[in-house]
């Protein structure tokens, strides 16, 4: 059998398939799912959409001020709504990628993100993923697993999810690779590996052999 409720954190550098995995995991111990992530991409798509620059970190703050956002389970995944308006099928686009550590990197927009994500697996079981959850979020998560895969085959997999956009394998390369280079090196709660957490490189897995591998650490 399974710990009964136990928290879980997933981190990891850009297309490492955490969410996939993660809301299988999430789906077979029948726990809620935290896409962090998708919460710095809906602040970025607000931001995008009010044509406030990450270079102008008080204006950003001062609307961060009037944003709510929320995350609803849903059929094929997760919905995220913000101020009420379900934004899910804009976040991903590569406009807001292409962008999103900017803005993730405001000390603001962290404190802020990273109470409301703590407040969201107070009742535990949680599978949460994302950059700093180990390290930051729940440094008391009972299991972390840091998720790692090559710079090609990560762009690999984000080539195969991208249908209409007309992007290149070689650009998702590149910027996958200065993604996580931002992620590695902004000062606020970088991407790092905890020092209790289990090291799963997938670069030669698939996605239920990652399943079950994680599964095997929430035993009893
Ligand atoms: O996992 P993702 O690609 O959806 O994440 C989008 C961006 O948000 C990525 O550039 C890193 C950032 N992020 C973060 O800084 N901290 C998190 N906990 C999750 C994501």
């Amino acid at each position: 059998g399974y710990r009964d409720r136990i928290n879980i954190a997933i981190d990891g550098p850009a297309g490492a398939g955490k969410s996939t995995v993660a809301r299988m995991v999430a789906s077979r111990l029948q726990y809620i799912y935290v896409d962090t992530g998708a919460m710095y991409r809906a602040v970025t798509w607000f931001m995008l959409n009010q044509g406030i620059s990450p270079e102008d970190p008080e204006k950003v703050l001062q609307y961060a001020q009037n944003m709510v956002i929320e995350l609803k389970p849903h059929e094929n995944g997760q919905m995220v709504l913000l101020n009420g308006e379900d934004v899910t099928p804009y976040i991903r686009s590569h406009q807001v990628s292409a962008v999103v550590s900017k803005y993730a990197r405001i000390e603001g927009v962290r404190i802020k993100l990273v109470r409301l994500q703590q407040q969201m697996a107070l009742e535990k079981g949680v599978v949460m993923d994302g950059r700093d959850i180990g390290t930051t979020v729940l440094p008391d998560a009972e299991v972390k697993i840091f998720m790692t895969a090559s710079v090609k085959e990560r762009a690999l997999r984000r080539f195969n999810e991208l249908s209409d956009e007309g992007i290149t394998l070689e650009q998702l390369e590149k910027d996958i690779a200065e993604r996580d280079r931002l992620d590695q090196e902004r000062e606020v709660s970088p991407l790092r590996c905890a020092e209790d957490a289990i090291i799963l490189d997938t670069t030669h897995m698939d996605i239920n052999q990652v399943v079950e591998a994680i599964l095997s650490y929430c035993e009893t």
